[in-house]
């Protein structure tokens, strides 16, 4: 019994430990859910002595959040898309590949034990230390003109992440690809700086783009994760109980995320289809055949 009481004694010296995390999405959303209840647990098998402080919605951009944190005090963890990762691990940009994965289950097998060391390392190797994935599942096309196939790209400005592929996907269907920041999502629909977004149901529903849209088009275009990530100089400092504190929290949230995403994702669908009832606002399920010429057309571009 003593044994135990003295191991534990070097985290109970220890002063209250403040994990800053910054959110970009809204409340109501997997991931804000998921980072409150991360942080609720971390305080609980603390017993206080661990806070994670979840800051929603802030104004600021995740890719510039990541850029600072491994250099700033201010935040000390972060989820960013995958994709995000890519400045950084550019093999990453594949997750902006159009229909690249039928279903969340060729996503999560990615993540097998063989490949995750590997991709562990990645982001070691960048100063990041990967908690694991959240999802939010698969995007889809909100616009002001009906596309009801890759040709019908042509002309729109679209929103896309800072990605070389993305980017190349929307000129060669002679769109107009403009990259900026989440939170600037529904003011550039205001401001018509773009007509056309592509992102999942609870971030669409949440976000309210689409009182500032004419269609909904359901296509699975790509997969939205995220990287939970820890700025490392950090995870460095803490100590063997502190980290398998995290690392359990993590484990646990990891498991209800998943259930939240699809449980978010398929009330937030049904609230956006008595929307549509009653405003001018259409959601477009396309056929197998229209489906399949979008994936034929993403394997050849
Ligand atoms: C997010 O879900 O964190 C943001 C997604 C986006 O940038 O579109």
């Amino acid at each position: 019994m003593i044994k135990i009481w003295l191991l534990m004694l070097p985290f109970y010296l220890y002063a209250t430990i403040t994990i800053h995390f910054p959110i970009v999405t809204k409340k109501n959303t997997p991931k804000t859910k998921a980072a409150l209840y991360f942080a609720k647990r971390v305080r609980e098998i603390s017993k206080g002595k661990m806070i994670v402080k979840v800051e929603i919605d802030p104004k600021c951009s995740d890719s510039q959040m990541l850029n600072i944190l491994n250099s700033s005090k201010d935040i000390q963890m972060l989820a960013p898309t995958l994709n995000k990762f890519a400045t950084y691990i550019p093999k990453l940009d594949f997750f902006n590949i159009p229909f690249l994965f039928k279903n969340i289950y060729e996503v999560h097998a990615l993540f097998n034990p063989s490949n995750y060391k590997n991709i562990l390392n990645d982001f070691r190797n960048n100063g990041f230390i990967l908690l694991g994935v959240w999802d939010n599942g698969f995007t889809q096309l909100t616009s002001n003109k009906l596309i009801l196939s890759p040709k019908d790209f042509k002309n729109t400005r679209v929103r896309v992440y800072s990605s070389k592929i993305a980017v190349n996907y929307m000129h060669s269907h002679k769109a107009i690809p403009i990259n900026f920041p989440f939170y600037y999502l529904y003011t550039a629909l205001e401001k018509s700086l773009i007509n056309t977004q592509i992102n999942t149901i609870s971030n669409i529903y949440t976000t309210k783009i689409y009182t500032l849209q004419k269609y909904l088009i359901m296509l699975d275009y790509s997969y939205l994760g995220y990287g939970v990530v820890v700025n490392s100089s950090f995870w460095n400092k803490l100590n063997r109980i502190q980290k398998s504190i995290i690392k359990q929290a993590f484990a646990e949230t990891t498991q209800k995320e998943r259930i939240w995403t699809n449980a978010y994702n398929a009330s937030m669908l049904k609230k956006l289809k008595e929307y549509a009832k009653t405003h001018s606002f259409k959601i477009i399920t396309l056929s197998d055949k229209q489906k399949e010429l979008f994936v034929k057309d993403s394997l050849n571009n």
